[in-house]
């Protein structure tokens, strides 16, 4: 197949760990002899330097006629000034809005020859596998937000939290249709004893599960709580659906469950909608991670983030399961073959460096290229 990839490298570790993927994505499309069209753009802190701006119209349209966007991370002390009226992450939010990109699917697996760099007990690791699919146009990141002054007292600060019966349906929707491919399982987590958006939340979400996908164990938390099952009973866990903000916040907590955040990736969804006579799913697919500028540029970067997200863009924006299945399969081999950045903190000899992770990954795919049967 032939298809448009729009590269977004950004600030920090983007840039390195995203040059990995993209030697991945050429590796697969040598291997079943797709056509993979990269064009890159600015994203997050260097749009700033080069344009004043954290999105310029360029890179929004860009994405807009690619059929999949892969992107590094954003961020930096360069732009952090909290006075500032451009910020780097402005730019990460603001092209997830322009997509439509509501649906953020963010898996956690634990590989069982990493559980020992993770802080919790092997034992409580064992058969981890969940999803969290977090709401990401709505809620408190996209409200109104100001400040006005109180004279003598200082000032006061606002940001308003808000969400529809419509932007709550459609996520629990792809959570729903996950759960029923997966364990038939799903958590629901908000804070319905206190935020009236979380009441509704509760009201939507129990109503399009039984509705709809009446089959599924429905399982109802209170974000606190689902903050202290995660560490206690993590392998209980299929998909989690939650609202912007606490899935930002569980998300970074569940990844301790796989030894290292520089492990994991996501995706980004926008509506299914039928485009040069198929269906497609326009997608931002990233690492989980954050831009890291204390390592950046030293090669010490893990690369595996963003060439598992590199598998997630191959299996939702252009339908290759078989692709982005073998791509799993040989990171999980990399892993197993100790392919561990420093992250990873390896028992046995040096970390290897970010390239030489991804060179195990696609030195795997060419493998499978020999030993395949077609
Ligand atoms: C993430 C990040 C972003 C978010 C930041 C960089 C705006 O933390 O993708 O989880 O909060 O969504
Ligand atoms: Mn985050």
């Amino acid at each position: 197949m032939r298809a448009r990839i729009a590269l977004l490298p950004g600030d920090g570790i983007g840039p390195e760990v995203l040059a990995q993927g993209v030697r991945v994505l050429h590796a697969v499309a040598e291997r079943w002899g797709h056509s993979f069209d990269t064009t890159s753009a600015l994203i997050g802190g260097a749009a700033i330097d080069a344009t004043g701006t954290a999105l310029p119209d360029e890179t929004t349209e860009l994405c807009r006629a690619s059929d999949a966007v892969l992107l590094g991370a954003v961020g930096g002390p360069k732009w952090d000034d909290p006075r500032a009226k451009v910020r780097p992450e402005q730019g990460l939010l603001g092209i997830r809005q322009a997509l439509g990109l509501f649906a953020n699917v963010r898996p956690v697996t634990v590989h069982e020859k990493l559980a020992s760099s993770s802080p919790l007990k092997a034992e409580k690791l064992a058969g981890v596998d969940l999803v969290v699919v977090r709401e990401l146009t709505g809620g408190i990141y996209f409200g109104d937000k100001s400040r006005t002054s109180l004279g003598a007292d200082g000032e006061r600060a606002v940001d308003v939290c808000t969400y529809s019966t419509m932007e709550i349906e459609r996520v629990v929707r792809v959570a729903g249709k996950l759960a029923l491919e997966r364990r038939g399982r799903i958590t629901s987590v908000d804070k319905a004893n206190v935020l009236e958006t979380s009441r509704l939340w509760r009201e939507v979400t129990s109503r399009v599960l039984a509705e709809e996908f009446p089959s599924l164990e429905v399982e109802h938390l209170l974000v606190d709580a689902c903050a202290m099952h995660l560490l206690q009973r993590p392998a209980s866990f299929d998909v989690i659906v939650t609202e912007n903000m606490f899935g930002d916040i569980l998300t970074d907590e569940a990844s301790v469950l796989a030894g290292s955040i520089g492990l994991l990736p996501s995706a980004s969804l926008g509506a299914t909608v039928e485009r040069d006579g198929r269906q497609a799913t326009l997608g931002i697919y990233e690492p989980i991670h954050g831009s890291a500028p204390d390592i950046a540029g030293k090669g010490l970067a893990n690369p595996v983030g963003t060439i598992a997200s590199v598998a997630m863009l191959l299996r939702h924006s252009l339908g290759l399961e078989e692709e982005a299945a073998a791509v799993e399969k040989t990171i999980h081999d990399a892993l197993a073959g100790g392919a561990l950045t420093a992250d990873l903190a390896p028992r046995e000899g040096r970390a290897k460096s970010t390239a030489e992770v991804a060179n195990a990954v696609i030195d795997g795919l060419a493998k499978g290229r020999v030993a395949s049967p077609v």
